[in-house]
């Protein structure tokens, strides 16, 4: 099996927006798209990353989130008509990220216009987390996605998972088992979540930070699934925490270090054999970008 997962692609323009039309905190998320996001975030480079995807032959392609800047539905639009190029629903596994769900509204506008990509939710129900966690299972390999796209107050990053989707993740977790009788139990297929901001304490400043990051951590550590992706913060990161890998990749779109990961899980007689490789902008010539490995790694998680 073959993931891949991209993140953060920002992809949306806000040229046609005027300032004055916008309300809110979404007036600094345009200051900061305006002065700032829209030099980084380049929709040539997310055309090449988009292209190295597809000739990579992802089996799924996992997309953990921030796709527009402030959560217009104009923007929102805008990226459903990426998501269809870059791949159908069966293939695609989107969660929300914070600049995703900005505004009141912008949670109603996801769910008429991406609704093919995210789990069914109530119309007209606000609550972010109800739909979550969502489970796809393919090929042995059991996909676990969350929502912690809460809509913030001005300046914040926040993420929070709330106390129900975090007692509901926990049970998604634990999945089905097996394992000789009178051995303790194990987990017999390969677990991957995902969850758009830093998962574990410390990972990334308060302002930014998963508000219930302590008690996911402590799911984490009782349930260790095999993989943890992430985004938010725009960097490549890798970190090993007891067993459990924990992956950030780089925005999809970004001038600096626009990236993507590639995952390759086998099934084997001793085990789960997985071999990761980080594939990094090589340079950044606007429409003949291209991508070159920045990193490797493998293990295996023996039965
Ligand atoms: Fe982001
Ligand atoms: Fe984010």
């Amino acid at each position: 099996m073959r993931l891949i997962q991209l993140t953060d692609p920002h992809l949306s323009s806000l040229e046609s927006v005027s300032f004055l039309s916008v309300q809110g905190k979404q007036k600094s998320g345009y200051l900061s798209w305006y002065t700032k996001r829209r030099y980084i975030h380049r929709p040539e480079i997310l055309e090449r990353l988009t292209q190295a995807v597809h000739d990579e032959s992802p089996d799924q392609i996992l997309l953990t989130g921030d796709l527009v800047h402030i959560g217009l539905e104009d923007e929102i639009i805008e990226a459903a008509r990426w998501l269809r190029r870059l791949g159908a629903p069966e293939q695609v596994m989107l969660i929300p990220g914070n600049h995703d769900n900005y505004a009141p509204d912008s949670l109603a506008a996801m769910n008429r216009h991406w609704g093919d990509y995210l789990p069914a939710q109530d119309a007209g129900s606000s609550d972010y987390t109800a739909a979550y966690p969502v489970v796809r299972t393919t090929g042995g390999l059991r996909l676990i996605g969350v929502s912690t796209a809460c809509v913030t107050r001005i300046f914040s990053a926040e993420g929070e998972l709330g106390k129900a989707q975090l007692a509901r993740l926990r049970d998604a977790l634990i999945g089905p088992v097996s394992g000789p009788s009178g051995a303790s139990p194990k987990r017999s297929e390969f677990t991957c979540l995902l969850i758009h901001h830093p998962p574990l304490p410390g990972m990334t400043k308060q302002r930014k930070a998963l508000r219930d990051a302590a008690d996911l951590q402590l799911v984490i550590e009782e349930q260790r699934p095999d993989l943890v992706l992430y985004g938010h913060i725009h960097c490549n990161r890798e970190r090993q925490h007891r067993e459990v890998h924990t992956f950030c990749t780089a925005s999809a779109s970004s001038v600096n270090n626009a990236s993507y990961r590639v995952f390759d899980v086998e099934k084997t007689d001793d085990g789960w054999h997985c071999r990761m490789r980080l594939m990094s902008l090589d340079n950044h010539d606007g429409a003949g970008a291209s991508f070159k490995p920045a990193g490797e790694l493998s293990w295996i998680r023996t039965w």
